[in-house]
């Protein structure tokens, strides 16, 4: 079944630039608002995409209002009658989702395939609003969604592999880079991000080193930004609420650190704001932020309060965490390793120079990561605790590049 007309519900941050992408590949399609006011403002969401592509002079203004025409407008579900897919892009709550899931099913022909933008809902929670949970499927895009490379497909308990592959079959002829993700909170690229994240913001509560130090470290390593600053840009309030998922997903060993509710209490939630680890009010939109007396005074009111020993921090206690994790994922048959190197690298930013984090693993050596997975298990605790793979590969001898064999091969 190819796809010759698709559905959009929801034209806010994420369902306009999916609109666009879509109908910019020649798909005509059909953007359903809740109202006539969100639905212009919708349509302003899609024309201002365009608008920096004629700006750029890449298009001209006679091919902005072609490609306008490929887009319906309607608050209407009668209008999804004949189409072969639609993506749902709206709040992240589920009552509203399953709804909505309800009126698809009924509304669109019994072929159509259901997609949900979730960043973090259960897509077979989703499903099962439907009478066709063969063809409901997470297709998650990373914002801004016209820019942004990465896709994660997620097939519910389900799916059917026919649905998994039209929907990726779609990803590709958008130019986008899909990877098949199974189902788990935080999917694959929150669930690798937000532990390193959080261990970021440990280390800064617990004294290890300042705000600055720490991001700086890490982009000597190779990321293209500082953990701080990233939260920054994301929203603290939108990291902390994927925090908590994974905290009830992974259990103790994700849970949050204390900082980010007191920053959050401080409305304090990022760049978006003014201020969040650093401070903007000061420069422009280009303004990398400046640490300021607040967020230091903040912080050691709360070492005072949880009274917990001063820790250390390397680059290598954040990377540890994380190359952990993609393990686990690779070990609970989450994703390929290949898929999961394009998440890292297409989704968390993580340069393609050093090939994801399973390249990482395999150039540092197996057994030393072990090694530092226990020493930092003693020292901070369970959370890294190796997963078994790791140990399984260094007794067999599977040590990465210098023996020539570790999760990829080296010749
Ligand atoms: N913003 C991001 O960076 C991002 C990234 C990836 C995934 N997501 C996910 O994408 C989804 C949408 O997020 P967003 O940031 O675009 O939200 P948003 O708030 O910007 O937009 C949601 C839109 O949905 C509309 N809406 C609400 N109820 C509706 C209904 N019944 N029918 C039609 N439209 C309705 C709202 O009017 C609004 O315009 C969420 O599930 C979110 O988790 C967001």
């Amino acid at each position: 079944m190819a796809i010759y007309k698709a559905g959009v519900v929801g034209g806010g941050t994420m369902g306009a630039g999916i609109a666009q992408i879509i109908a910019y590949s020649g798909i005509p399609v059909v953007l359903k608002e809740i109202d006539d006011k969100a639905l212009q403002r919708g349509v302003e969401n899609i024309r201002k995409v365009y608008d920096r592509l004629v700006a750029k002079k890449r298009m001209t203004p006679e091919e902005l209002e072609i490609q306008m025409k490929k887009i319906t407008p309607t608050t209407r579900y009668e209008d999804f009658k004949d189409v072969d897919l639609v993506i749902e892009a709206v709040p992240e709550i589920m009552n509203i989702k399953l709804s909505i899931f309800k009126a698809l099913d009924e509304a669109c022909p019994k072929n159509t395939i259901l997609a949900t933008n979730t960043s973090a809902l259960s897509i077979s929670a989703i499903a099962a609003a439907t009478q066709r949970p063969d063809k409901v499927v997470g297709v998650h895009f990373f914002f801004p969604a016209n820019i942004m490379k990465l896709v994660e497909v997620i097939p519910g308990l389900q799916t059917s592999d026919e649905t998994v592959e039209e929907v990726i079959t779609l990803a590709e002829s958008l130019k986008k880079l899909p990877i098949r993700v199974q189902e788990c909170p935080g999917f694959l690229v929150n669930r690798l991000l937000m532990p390193y994240l959080n261990e970021a913001v440990l280390a800064l509560q617990e004294g290890a080193a300042s705000i600055e130090e720490i991001d700086a470290a890490m982009k000597a390593t190779g990321w293209p930004m500082g953990p701080f600053t990233l939260i920054d840009a994301l929203g603290l309030d939108i990291c902390a609420e994927a925090g908590k998922v994974l905290w009830e997903g992974y259990g103790d060993r994700m849970k949050p650190a204390e900082l980010w509710l007191t920053l959050q209490e401080m409305k304090r939630l990022g760049r978006k704001g003014g201020k969040g680890f650093y401070d903007y009010t000061q420069g422009g939109p280009s303004d990398p932020g400046k640490p300021d007396s607040e967020v230091a005074k903040a912080i050691a009111d709360l070492q005072k309060k949880l009274n917990h020993p001063k820790t250390q921090f390397t680059p290598e206690r954040l990377m540890a965490l994380i190359i952990n994790e993609a393990v686990l994922t690779l070990q609970e048959k989450i994703s390929t390793a290949g898929e999961i190197e394009i998440g890292v690298m297409a989704g968390l930013g993580y340069p393609a120079s050093k090939s994801g984090l399973l390249h990482a693993a395999d150039a540092m050596g197996i057994d030393t990561l072990v090694d530092l997975l226990d020493g930092f298990t003693k020292e901070l605790g369970f959370r890294f605790h190796p997963a078994h793979r790791l140990r399984t590969m260094r007794n067999a001898g599977h040590l990465g590049v210098k023996t020539k064999q570790g999760f990829f091969s080296y010749s």
